[in-house]
């Protein structure tokens, strides 16, 4: 599964992908608004079991957080995509996104969504997707409201009242 767009290329896991894996997991900024420790790995073989279960749920539900590249230089930016998630109880499909610090502010993840969006609205035949964050994440706020998402309610997650956003099939079309 490959994902392009002018500047970027988003695509499956890979068992060779350990030293991205290690890169998200031990920079400051992908790890910004996360539980503490979510993506922590200690060694190599710590990367490789999150790698395969990321695998193992595209395998299962073509969907996946993918790790994203540039496109001119190969480089490894940070990860995007869609995952199943529990809002309030209720089985729900989540966009994710984050970029390790040195990517951030290029307008790489709102360019990231249309193909990501494209794909699950698309290829997966996805009627909802939600996404959620804590009102203090101004960038992340500001890209799901460039991107049409509606604002549903606040809920707690992690703890932490964040705010839920949706889109419709119906409404991405228009
Ligand atoms: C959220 C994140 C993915 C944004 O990536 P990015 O590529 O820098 O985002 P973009 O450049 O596409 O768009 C960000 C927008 O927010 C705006 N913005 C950034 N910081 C802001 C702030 N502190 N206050 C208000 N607006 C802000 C930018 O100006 C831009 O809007 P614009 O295009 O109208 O100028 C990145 O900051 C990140 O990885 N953060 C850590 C992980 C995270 O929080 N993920 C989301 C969890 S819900």
């Amino acid at each position: 599964m490959i994902l392009e767009t002018e500047r970027l290329i988003l695509r499956n896991w890979r068992e060779s992908d350990v030293d991205c894996y290690m890169a998200l997991a031990h920079d400051i900024g992908y790890n910004c608004f996360s539980p503490p420790g979510a993506y922590l790995v200690h060694d190599a073989e710590g990367a490789r079991r999150q790698i395969r279960r990321r695998m193992a749920l595209f395998e299962q539900r073509q969907m996946a957080k993918f790790p994203i590249f540039l496109r001119d230089t190969g480089e490894f930016i940070g990860t995007y995509g869609l995952e199943p998630a529990e809002v309030e109880g209720q089985s729900e499909i989540e966009l994710g996104y984050r970029l390790c610090l040195k990517y951030w502010g290029s307008g790489y993840a709102t360019e990231a969504a249309t193909a990501v969006l494209r794909y699950g609205f698309g290829d997966l035949n996805l009627r909802k997707i939600v996404a959620f964050t804590v009102q203090q994440n101004r960038a992340s706020v500001k890209i799901l409201q460039k991107l049409g998402f509606r604002y549903e309610r606040e809920f707690l997650h992690a703890g932490l009242p964040h705010r839920l956003y949706e889109m419709t099939r119906a409404r991405f079309a228009k």
